[in-house]
């Protein structure tokens, strides 16, 4: 089998192609427009924007691979606000370009990085794919807008996929060789760790008023290794005949804000400083994943606790004191 990995050289997509290229051929595309050589370092890799169906094409009738694995994206909700043309241009009109491709040279078969963020603000305690789907940012809209591209791109042409929405990834590979290492790093368990290494005086935690039990967010964090675990899964899914469908990964658990800080000070035996400061916009008080119907049909699991994923976490970052490439 040999698979396409779109966005291969970002946090997800490089831990997907180490594992994978253990069992099957894998060719990535990425732009590099956030992605990094070093997290791929002895894999074959074009340096294509998927917007540019031409060259896209070619890698196509090149490669002649049996699936793709779509991780190519803009990420941030926060730039996704400010921004929302960079968010449609790359991640809808992106996957549009992709999506032709595929048809052009019959693959037919995709597992699709999608987001907790396509359920926006919701009251529901845990999440299920039902949920109610009322995305709060253009990053969440484009994520369902790709979702539903894929389900008419069914309809029509016969195109399979599994739709894989994560919730809050985090740690690193097993051996902490491949990371997460964003400019600028906006997400929780990585701005910690700055400020364990040092290279931030103190974390600001964003809101101490929630409808919460310590009255910070609550949010479900699932290993990355776990997670590309059910990509594998899922294109076994594919691979064996099975229909188009959608699945939340997560852990059926939350945690809140002050409980990962405690995590990484136990796990580091070093106390964290930080300052309880107002809300940030857009997040919701508590996200937590039923994961409910990838264990059943699936059988996701998830292998690694959290205590797991801060430690290959701190690793990684000890491995690559400034991040890839300096
Ligand atoms: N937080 C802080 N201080 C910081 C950074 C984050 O208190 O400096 C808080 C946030 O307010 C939030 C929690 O930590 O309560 C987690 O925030 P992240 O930015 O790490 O992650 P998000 O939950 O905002 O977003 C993540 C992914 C998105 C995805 C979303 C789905 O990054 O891509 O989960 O829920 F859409």
């Amino acid at each position: 089998m040999k698979v396409m990995i779109t966005g291969g050289a970002g946090y997800i997509g490089s831990n997907c192609a180490k594992i994978l290229s253990k069992i099957a051929d894998i060719v990535i595309v990425d732009d590099f427009s956030t992605g990094h050589h070093q997290a791929i370092e002895g894999y074959k890799y074009y340096n294509v924007d998927i917007r540019d169906r031409v060259a896209l094409d070619k890698v196509f009738k090149k490669e002649q691979v049996d699936a793709v694995i779509h991780f190519a994206a803009k990420s941030l909700v926060g730039e996704s606000c400010t921004d929302p043309y960079k968010y449609f241009s790359n991640n809808v009109y992106g996957t549009l370009e992709l999506l032709k491709c595929m048809i052009d040279n019959n693959v037919k078969k995709i597992v699709f990085s999608s987001s907790a963020a396509v359920y926006g603000n919701t009251s529901d305690d845990v999440i299920t794919e039902d949920t109610p789907k009322n995305p709060t940012s253009p990053y969440g809209e484009t994520k369902l807008m790709m979702e539903e591209m894929m389900k008419w791109f069914d309809t029509a042409y016969g195109l399979k996929y599994v739709s894989l929405r994560y919730f809050n990834v985090c740690g690193a590979s097993d051996d902490s060789l491949v990371g997460e290492d964003h400019h600028p790093e906006t997400h929780l368990i990585p701005i910690i760790i700055q400020v364990l290494n040092e290279k931030r005086d103190h974390l600001d935690v964003f809101g101490s008023d929630y409808n919460t039990k310590d009255g910070t967010n609550i949010r479900d964090y699932v290993n990355v290794v776990d997670l590309v675990d059910a990509h594998i899964k899922a294109l076994n899914y594919l691979m064996n005949g099975g229909e188009s469908n959608i699945f939340n990964l997560g852990t059926n658990t939350g945690s809140s804000n002050l409980e990962i800080i405690k995590t990484v000070e136990k796990v580091s035996g070093k106390k964290i400083n930080y300052k309880l400061v107002d809300r940030r916009p857009g997040d919701p008080d508590s996200l937590v994943a039923s994961c409910a119907k990838a264990e059943k049909v699936l059988g996701y699991k998830n292998n690694h606790t959290l205590e797991d994923s801060i430690k290959t976490a701190i690793k990684f970052h000890e491995n690559f004191k400034d991040g890839y490439e300096k």
